[in-house]
Order: structure tokens, then C-alpha cells, then sequence
């Protein structure tokens, strides 16, 4: 017998409505007049945010960009790439390195029981800002390591993050699901998406003056696809070469 205490209800999926969502998303290259209204963006954000992601700490942020003449210099620093240039909305992906410590706080804080289980308050209050933390010049990170190259002979150990590249690796994971859970929720609106990396971070960093532990995962074009908005047909190579059984 489960000592799980905590059920949610689940509803019933039809899955081949999730199939057109999936099918029918395409970076879109050019975009029409259509306005997105703000209830559909915001409720896609909202989807964004409920995406998986590493020890719900929340490590990204969504810009979304009104203002008119920050929207056209971002779509040069965008490369002036139709999908910038013709988005009626352009939301700048961001993942954040150092968030993770308030995080832990705060889910503490906001846990939704009367009681915090004591395995996540050992968790939050002491193991995830052993773990996420580096220190000053890499030192924590370079101790882990080794310690964990040591304890890793016996048993399995966490093999990182033990490095400022490990926690860029961390945050972009989780933020990139938070993109596909945008890019879904926008297809399943009736709009489309181009996610881009191609753009100038150094540009793009000071345009909306993000701090020294932010980083653009990807900025995302949105609007409602021009007839001529896709390029070609969808191009995937065989399944066997991807998807192995062991
Ligand atoms: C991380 C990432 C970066 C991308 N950057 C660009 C980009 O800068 N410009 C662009 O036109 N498409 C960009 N794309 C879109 C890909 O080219 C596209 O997803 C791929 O060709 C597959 O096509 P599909 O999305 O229509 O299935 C990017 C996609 C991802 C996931």
C-alpha cells in the first residue's frame, strides 16, 4: 500500500488533438498582420511556466517585447530575420543562474501543505545550495568533483554540475522546455512560432539590460503564419537512427 497522501484528478486526453498541436507546428519564417490577443499570449506564458524543470527552481524568465522601437532593434539584432522582423510579438527566452538560491527560499516558503515534509526542507535548506553552488573562482565546484570522483568508485553519484559551463548546461535544459511548452500553446491558439538562436547575445543583453547571470536561451517570433510563411515540407531523417531500445 502507497503511504502517498496526495492525489490529483487527471482528465481524459485526446490525443489526436495533441497529435495536430505537435504536427502542425512549423518554425514559421514570415508572419501576417494578425494581432495575438493578449489573453492568448499570457495564457501561453502561463503555460510556459508550468513546463518541467530541474528542482522546480524555476530558473527562466519570458520578456515579451511591447515597446516599438525596442521591437525593431531587436529584430536587427535578430539578424533581421523575417521571423523577427515580421513577428507581431517577440519573447525573449531567458535562463538565470543565480535565481536558484531565492527559489529554494521560496519554495520553502510557498510550499502548498501545512507542514514542509522534512526530506525537502534538508533539500532546499541545505542539499540544493550545496549542490547549485559553485563558489567564488569555481573552488566548491572543483571540491565536488573530486569528492565525487572519490565516493563515485562505490556508488552512483551526482556527477554535477560543478562548473559555471555544468550550470549553463542546467538552466537551458529546463528553459527549453518552457519554449516547446510556449511554441505548443501558441500552435494549439491557432498562431505559430520560429524559435531563433540566431541573434547577438551582446546586443540582445544590453537591449533589455539583463543582469550578469542571464543568458537568451532563444527568442521566440510569434504571430499567425503568411501563406507563404513555411519553406518547405518538414524534413526529419529515419527514426532508427534516433531511437534506440536497450
Ligand atoms: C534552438 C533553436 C534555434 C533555432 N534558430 C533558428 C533561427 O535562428 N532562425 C530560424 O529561422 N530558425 C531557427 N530554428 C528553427 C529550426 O530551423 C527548425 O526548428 C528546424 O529546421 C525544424 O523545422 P520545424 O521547426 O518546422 O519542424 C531554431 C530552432 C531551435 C530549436
Amino acid at each position: 500500500m502507497s503511504k502517498q497522501r496526495y492525489h490529483e484528478a487527471v482528465p481524459d486526453i485526446d490525443v489526436e488533438e495533441f497529435r495536430k498541436v505537435v504536427m502542425s507546428r512549423r518554425s514559421v519564417r514570415r508572419f501576417d498582420d494578425t494581432p495575438i490577443p493578449d489573453a492568448v499570449l499570457q495564457d501561453c506564458l502561463d503555460m510556459a511556466l508550468l513546463a518541467p524543470n530541474s528542482s522546480n527552481l524555476q530558473p527562466w524568465e519570458f520578456h515579451v517585447i511591447k515597446t516599438p522601437a525596442l521591437k525593431k532593434e531587436l529584430a536587427v539584432a535578430c539578424l533581421n530575420q523575417n521571423a523577427a522582423r515580421t513577428a507581431q510579438e517577440l519573447v525573449i527566452i531567458v535562463a538565470r543562474l543565480e535565481t536558484w538560491k531565492e527559489h529554494c527560499d521560496m519554495m520553502l516558503d510557498n510550499w502548498p501543505e501545512e507542514t514542509v515534509p522534512k526530506v525537502v526542507q534538508s533539500y532546499y535548506g541545505r542539499l540544493a545550495k550545496i549542490y547549485y553552488n559553485q563558489g567564488p573562482l569555481n573552488i566548491l565546484g572543483i571540491g565536488k568533483r573530486a569528492l565525487a570522483a572519490v565516493t563515485g568508485l562505490k556508488r552512483a553519484v551526482p556527477r554535477g554540475p560543478f562548473t559555471h559551463a555544468d550550470m549553463k548546461v542546467w538552466a537551458a535544459k529546463t528553459v527549453a522546455l518552457g519554449a516547446e511548452n510556449f511554441m505548443l500553446a501558441m500552435r494549439a491558439h491557432g498562431f505559430d512560432t520560429c524559435p531563433m538562436e540566431g541573434f547577438d547575445a551582446r546586443r540582445v543583453n544590453r537591449m533589455l539590460k539583463l543582469p550578469p547571470d542571464a543568458f537568451v536561451v532563444m527568442v521566440v517570433g510569434c504571430g499567425k503564419r503568411a501563406p507563404d510563411g513555411v519553406y518547405h515540407p518538414r524534413i526529419r531523417f529515419d527514426r532508427e537512427r534516433f531511437i534506440k531500445t536497450h
